[in-house]
């Protein structure tokens, strides 16, 4: 494995997981932080929560059933928006974040959690796992602002299936008619997502995705999105700050990736966590395992060989993970095929 190449890495494992930063997370806590990376995120996200809080509308009380028609529009603005700033990725991860707060065991809409637009409030964008996010928020909210009738839930959903889809991906099986949570106070707690470098990785995955109500199969599926975007250490303190696919873009420079061509997607992030070649490859205690442990491995093994077979999984488990506690109207929610 490129452990050298990840020599960063696994000493921030040590010392941060996913969830890490925490003690840097509130502004508040500004001074707490220990490194200048983390005071350069921190600078940098605060401006954007300023220029957010200026707009105003994203804390307001906003819930609105979304239209079909809008949607679709919506959609054509999205892929727009992925030519001019190839910002795929981080989309993929808004969405995930949005819905992945979901607990089955809690019966209640909103307090639930899962894909409910709550993450476009200050509070839950401060959450240390969602470090960075607040960029996608911002890249969205012109979008947003086009379309009153697109529920920021349905917006984050639609931006992440597209993001999907337009690089190279399968076509994802979504509905649309997410309800909006209205207030902050219907932020899921911090902690429900998952961390990258837990002291054992395989048994971590299984608490936090079956409490999704996820299986091993969905779970490996699902890890395979990771064939897009990058780590950044002052993000979630994983990576190297860059390597020679990321240091020249395109979007923002700088970050490691998990595969080479991190724009595209397809099954290299299987075959390449499988052979390890490449030292400047990113591979989290959490991808590793899905290699390593006997059960995940049956999956990992047939979708680094079977693209085929990676993209249905992956179709199938996404539309579970966008529909993830979401409240729908109307309840049978709204297909946009032609
Ligand atoms: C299995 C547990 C998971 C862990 C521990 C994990 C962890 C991480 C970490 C540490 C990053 C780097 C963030 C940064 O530094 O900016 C990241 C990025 C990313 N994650 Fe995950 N992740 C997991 C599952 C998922 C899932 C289920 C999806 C989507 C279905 C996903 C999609 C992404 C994407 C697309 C990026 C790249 C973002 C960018 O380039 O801006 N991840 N993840």
């Amino acid at each position: 494995m490129n452990r050298k190449a990840n020599a960063s890495s696994w000493k921030f494992a040590s010392i941060k997981s996913y969830r890490a930063p925490a003690a840097c997370a509130a502004v508040a806590e500004q001074a707490s932080c220990s490194s200048l990376a983390d005071l350069t995120t921190i600078r940098a996200s605060s401006t954007a929560w300023s220029l957010i809080a200026s707009r105003g509308e994203v804390s307001a009380a906003v819930s609105s059933v979304s239209d079909p028609a809008q949607l679709r529009s919506a959609s054509d603005d999205i892929k727009e928006l992925l030519q001019k700033n190839h910002c795929h990725p981080i989309l993929v991860r808004l969405g995930w974040h949005d819905a992945g707060t979901y607990d089955k065991n809690i019966e209640g809409w909103p307090k639930r959690g899962g894909a409910n637009g709550s993450l476009r409030f200050d509070i839950e964008l401060k959450h240390a796992a969602n470090a960075g996010l607040v960029n996608a928020l911002k890249l969205l909210l012109p979008v947003k602002d086009k379309y009153s009738r697109v529920s920021y839930a349905d917006l984050f959903q639609l931006a992440s299936a597209t993001a999907i889809e337009e690089a190279g991906g399968p076509r994802i099986p979504m509905k649309y008619g997410r309800v909006d949570v209205s207030a902050p106070d219907q932020c899921p707690e911090e902690g429900r997502l998952p961390a990258a470098g837990p002291p054992s990785p395989a048994g971590h995955l299984r608490d936090v995705f079956y409490r999704m109500g996820f299986t091993d199969k969905e779970i490996v599926a699902l890890s395979g999105a990771h064939t897009l975007g990058r780590a950044r250490p002052d993000r979630s303190g994983w990576g190297k700050p860059e390597t020679k696919y990321t240091k020249d873009g395109p979007g923002s420079p700088g970050g490691q990736s998990w595969t080479v061509q991190w724009l595209k997607f397809d099954n290299s992030y299987f075959k390449d966590i499988k052979e390890r070649l490449d030292d400047n490859l990113l591979v989290l205690p959490t991808d590793a395992t899905l290699f390593e442990d006997p059960h995940f491995k049956i999956f990992a093994e047939k979708y680094a060989r079977d693209q085929g077979a990676f993209f249905k999984d992956y179709a199938e488990a996404h539309a579970k993970l966008s529909n993830l506690g979401a409240k729908f109207d109307p309840p049978e929610g709204i297909t946009l095929e032609a």
